[in-house]
């Protein structure tokens, strides 16, 4: 039988066979295998060539590499690549993979999320405010009347005559008292600004967890309780807080938290001034004052927090530049 000839009863042969096997993979498989294989019909048509006249060669080589293709794309056409033999597939499993560059969470994103997962537990649903604020937002309605000596605790980016951005997330509690009746439970994260000389310690811009609960008969001890639950939860069971009274025009009482994080590193002393305690937020009972400018009936109470991220962060990582946080550095970013 001529080279030719036999490559037209392969054919044919395969055409029958095709339209007798049945679906089971295995069969298809020895299928494909007995016309494709490594030693299968048509690859063993290739030596034969040798014996073909040489002006003949190259039609009867086209011709076989017909048969070969036809062949693969009936079996394409029937999707049954997966039945093929691994030998034969055209993925080389030897060559050097992709490399893909994971992304990292950044500390501060790390902080806020922990922190609020904390409050979120205890029933706080988290409300997000705005950047930009005017002076209402921002001052009156906290009880920080224009010339007020506390605006000189906060140095504000003015941005026109009645825009600025925020100085702390405070200002987010107006904003959710204005358009939500009590009782109120929410915490509300975010970033702030204000015009501070950069250092080691401090940048022109930084991060906030604002919490404020409100409903009746709310009263310091549950203030207390709560930020004493945060604070185990988040430094663990055996930390030690402290209770500072302090002043906040928003807030009366007012009090700020510290936490004992010790003394045993040359950054522990520099980050808490050599006394093992760090302030870590401000807190207190919501002013009256506050309640009236949302108009709040005075049967209600409660409390208002607001809490530091970047010292907390700086703490728990050990990032003794406060500007490293914002630099964007790759090689600061890829240890977390
Ligand atoms: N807004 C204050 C600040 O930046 C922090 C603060 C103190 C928030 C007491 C409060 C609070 O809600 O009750 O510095």
């Amino acid at each position: 039988m001529s080279l030719l000839n036999k490559i037209d009863s392969i054919q044919k042969d395969f055409e029958a066979e095709l339209s007798a096997v049945t679906k089971n993979p295995s069969d298809l498989k020895d299928l494909y295998n007995k016309y494709l294989g490594r030693k299968g019909l048509v690859p063993n048509l290739f030596p034969e060539l040798s014996k073909v006249q040489p002006d003949e060669k190259p039609n009867v080589g086209q011709k076989i590499n017909f048969l070969r293709d036809y062949i693969e794309q009936a079996f394409d056409k029937l999707d049954l690549q997966k039945t093929k033999n691994k030998n034969t597939s055209n993925i080389d499993l030897t060559l050097p993979g992709n490399h893909f560059f994971e992304g990292a969470i950044h500390p501060i994103t790390k902080v806020l999320n922990d922190i609020s997962d904390i409050f979120k537990s205890i029933g706080f649903s988290v409300y997000s405010g705005n950047e930009v604020e005017d002076e209402f937002y921002n001052f009156e309605a906290l009880n920080i009347p224009k010339y007020h000596p506390a605006r000189d605790m906060q140095d504000t980016y003015y941005l026109n005559n009645e825009k600025l951005l925020r100085t702390h997330t405070s200002a987010s509690q107006i904003h959710f008292m204005e358009n939500n009746p009590p009782p109120v439970k929410i915490i509300s994260p975010g970033r702030v600004y204000r015009n501070e000389d950069i250092s080691v310690r401090s940048y022109c811009l930084f991060h906030q967890i604002e919490g404020l609960y409100v409903d009746k008969n709310v009263s310091f001890s549950d203030l207390k309780g709560v930020m004493e639950y945060f604070s185990k939860k988040y430094f663990g069971q055996d930390v030690k807080v402290r209770f500072r009274p302090s002043y906040f025009p928003f807030t009366e009482p007012s009090a700020e938290m510290d936490i004992y994080w010790g003394l045993e590193s040359e950054s522990d002393y520099r980050i808490t001034k050599g006394t093992g305690w760090l302030e870590i937020l401000g807190c207190g009972m919501v002013d009256p004052e506050v309640f009236k400018s949302v108009k709040y009936s005075n049967s209600v109470s409660g409390y208002a927090f607001g809490i530091g991220i970047e010292r907390i962060a700086m703490l728990k990582y050990g990032i003794t530049d406060i500007r490293l946080l914002y630099e964007g550095d790759i090689r600061f970013l890829r240890q977390f």
